[in-house]
């Protein structure tokens, strides 16, 4: 694969790194030319802990989820902030969210072993996934998650199986497709009638559902879930996915007199990518969805349900931020310059899968200028291992230290060890500390997996 022919032409923009806006991670500033998180320098940091590195904010992500908390409960007390592991999940990260009295989402297994290795408490644990396996159910059930959310009938006769063999009742969200097309790109959609997620409202799947949970023994029928899609900006999506919603609990009760006493509306909320982008606010979201699904209750005579929240991206993107070392400038008269880097799309693979765009600096020039345009490519075996296409960044020379913002979500997450790289470690900074929450891997832990 060649680079694509249809990019915009990009001219600098003079930007120095604190110009950068609502990309930056929240306690950002720059110091004798020197880019800081969290009161630590990413240039001393980069040069102790070797690159690539991805780093944490533990300020920014504390503040995003007590705004959930703060800007949902503002408006109705029995709400709850569930943080999707998805976007990312490490140790550490689950006991800030337990700390922060938050609830956790895990779609795997896997997601669920680092749960409890944390201590979380699982009650507050939500099982996702269109497709558990058996094996998954089971440790779901083991573990006393407080709710699974049911994606298929297969699904619904597994659980009640499983939990009539252990004497127990499990409650149990069942995830409705609302038919709403989110404005968002198409591989994160997941709202649409055609999706492999849940159960569709209009084909009359989504009631079969509820009238087969109602029915099965072993399984307690809390409530609804919906997911409509991923980096969303756009509000009256969400409205709209709840005025459907809030209608079909209305047609729940006319038709099998059960309540739903529950509403998961999933996660969604957009964050700032590059400099221009203007998502909403957290207190615009906490209200739209709060005061949506309050009005819409109170216009169908419904008691008000326990409101969730399922926030991934908003909780983590801006926190994070990935360092790497410049290795080689490549400029190619008149066409462009690649600045190399020591990482690439296994630790970011956004780029290459949703063509995503972030704005980086460099930390070590973080007071001057981005008066060139250069690709950020990467080390990797592939054309299209590129973090940034044609970017406003400062001269790069080798040896600078490149910092790209906004990748704490979906990308240590999403991360690969393509060409036996290792992948970095992540380090979590608060007040001047640099505390190693995973360490980088090494060619042994490569290895560990090998039957010699
Ligand atoms: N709840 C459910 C059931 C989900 O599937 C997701 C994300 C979330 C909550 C959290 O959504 P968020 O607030 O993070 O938008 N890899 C893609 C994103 C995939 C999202 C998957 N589901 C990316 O890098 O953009």
């Amino acid at each position: 694969m060649s680079l694509p022919v249809e990019r915009p032409h990009v001219e600098p923009d003079f930007k120095t790194t604190l110009d950068l806006g609502a990309v930056l991670p929240c306690t950002a500033e720059v110091k004798d030319g020197h880019l800081f998180i969290g009161g630590v320098d990413m240039v001393t940091l980069a040069h102790d802990m070797q690159t690539a590195l991805y780093v944490m904010d533990e300020a920014h992500i504390r503040k995003q989820l007590r705004d959930y908390l703060e800007w949902t409960r503002f408006h109705w007390k029995n709400v709850d902030v569930i943080y999707a592991g998805k976007a990312f999940m490490s140790i550490a990260m689950c006991k800030i969210v337990d700390e922060e009295g938050c609830c956790l989402d895990v779609s795997s297994g896997g997601e669920l072993a680092f749960a409890r290795a944390a201590g979380f408490p699982t009650d507050r644990i939500f099982a996702h996934g269109n497709n558990k396996t058996v094996q998954e159910l089971k440790e779901a059930l083991d573990a006393g998650v407080g709710r699974i959310v049911v994606d298929s009938f297969e699904e619904l006769e597994r659980i009640s199986t499983l939990a009539i063999e252990r004497d127990m009742v499990q409650s149990v969200l069942i995830r409705v497709t609302p038919g709403v097309v989110a404005d968002t790109h198409c591989y994160i959609q997941t709202g649409a009638e055609d999706s492999k997620f849940g159960f569709g409202l209009r084909d009359g799947l989504a009631m079969r559902a509820i009238e087969r949970a109602l029915e099965l023994p072993g399984i307690d029928f809390a409530g609804l879930h919906m997911h409509i899609g991923s980096q969303i900006f756009a509000l009256n999506s969400f409205a709209k996915a709840i005025e459907v919603i809030v209608h079909f609990m209305d047609d729940i009760r006319k038709e099998t007199g059960a309540a739903v006493r529950e509403l998961d509306t999933g996660g969604g909320l957009g964050i700032a990518y590059g400099a221009p982008d203007q998502p909403s606010s957290i207190k615009e979201y906490g209200k739209v969805v709060v005061d949506d699904i309050k009005a819409h209750c109170e216009d169908h005579g419904l008691p008000v349900p326990r409101i969730m929240v399922e926030p991934g991206r908003s909780i983590v993107a801006n926190a994070g931020v990935t360092l790497y070392t410049v290795g080689t400038v490549k400029s190619i008269p008149g066409i462009r310059t690649y600045v190399a880097v020591d990482g690439g799309m296994t630790d970011n693979i956004r780029t290459a899968l949703y063509d995503a765009r972030y704005e980086p600096t460099i930390a070590n020039k973080a007071d001057q200028a981005r008066s060139k345009v250069v690709t950020i490519a990467g080390k990797h075996c592939e054309s299209g291992d590129i973090i940034v296409y044609d970017t406003p960044l400062q001269p790069a020379e080798v040896g600078d230290i490149v910092c790209v913002f906004a990748t704490g979500a979906y990308c240590q997450s999403m991360s690969s060890n393509y060409n036996k790289q290792v992948r970095p470690g992540v380090v979590m900074v608060k007040d001047g500390v640099a505390r190693l929450i995973v360490r980088r891997e090494t060619y042994d832990d490569l290895l560990k997996c090998e039957i010699f």
